[in-house]
């Protein structure tokens, strides 16, 4: 096993910090940002996401053949970007609409980078709310967006916890296993903080088995100045800090730990 210690601002990185009214962003610059389609040639400069983020979405589009039928809208903001959009809604729709469709400035997803908008693509595409039907190739789209790493990050009925109003074109990259349980769970990304921090014991996380591969999660509280967290270096693990109160590790297990942990029952497939 092998050490990894965290400092403080690294609670506010990684992909599934939580970012909504309460917890803002507390950084000025993103991590590394890429135009989308830049790797296979379909470049839109003008959007950017975090490069992870920005690699499966590519993926993701690809692999449904939908270049053609969507169009990312709006991936990376800057801050002054926020307000500019939150000032001209406040004038140009009011109060009301800004606050269920415009995240504040200092709290957007789209400030981290981990965020896009998408829209079928027609002729007049509204900005704020551009459509996205559950219908066609974006419909499509919604069905394998988990296996990439993205959520549906403003569902329906659950307006009065994320903050926000339902939004059918606003995705959220969390990774990959976090969004295939989010997604089968119905858990919105708010719920899915708190349910994550109940698993605070390395021996006792919460194991799940992805398209066949076992991977465990767990919750480190942050202490004050430096986390301490431990990690099996032999396979492949990745540590996110929540944006609230502490880190979670994400364990993936070798082939041969995969074969033993199909003998136990606390691993739930998914
Ligand atoms: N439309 C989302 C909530 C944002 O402005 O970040
Ligand atoms: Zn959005």
């Amino acid at each position: 096993m092998k050490k990894i210690v965290l400092g403080r601002e690294e609670l506010h990185k990684g992909a599934l910090i939580l970012v909504n009214e309460k917890y803002g962003i507390t950084w000025d610059t993103p991590g590394e940002l890429a135009a989308i389609g830049s790797n296979i040639k379909k470049r839109q400069d003008s959007v950017l996401l975090e490069r992870q983020a920005n690699a499966l979405l590519e993926r993701l589009l690809s692999e449904i053949d939908g270049w053609d039928g969507i169009l990312p809208v709006s991936g990376w903001r800057s801050r002054q970007e926020q307000q500019s959009i939150w000032d001209e809604s406040m004038r140009d729709n009011g109060p009301e609409y800004t606050r269920t469709y415009v995240a504040l400035p200092g709290h957007s997803e789209h400030q981290t980078g981990l965020a896009i908008d998408l829209a079928l693509r027609q002729e007049h595409i509204d900005f704020i709310c551009p459509e996205f039907p559950d219908t066609g190739i974006c419909g499509y789209f919604k069905e394998r967006a988990a296996d990439y790493g993205f959520v549906l990050r403003y569902p329906a009925g659950k307006e009065n916890i994320t903050g926000i109003g339902h939004e059918p074109w606003h995705f959220r990259y969390v990774g990959i296993p976090h969004a295939r349980i989010m997604t089968d769970q119905n858990m919105t990304l708010e719920e899915y903080t708190d349910y994550i921090r109940q698993f605070d014991s390395p021996v006792h996380p919460y194991c799940v088995r992805v398209d066949g591969r076992a991977v465990c999660i767990s919750y480190i509280a942050a202490d004050s100045e430096q986390t301490a967290v431990w990690v099996n270096e032999t396979a492949p693990y990745n540590i996110s800090g929540n944006n609230v109160d502490g880190f979670v590790l994400t364990q993936w297990l070798h082939v041969e730990q995969n074969v033993q942990c199909s003998q136990q029952e606390r691993f739930q497939s998914i």
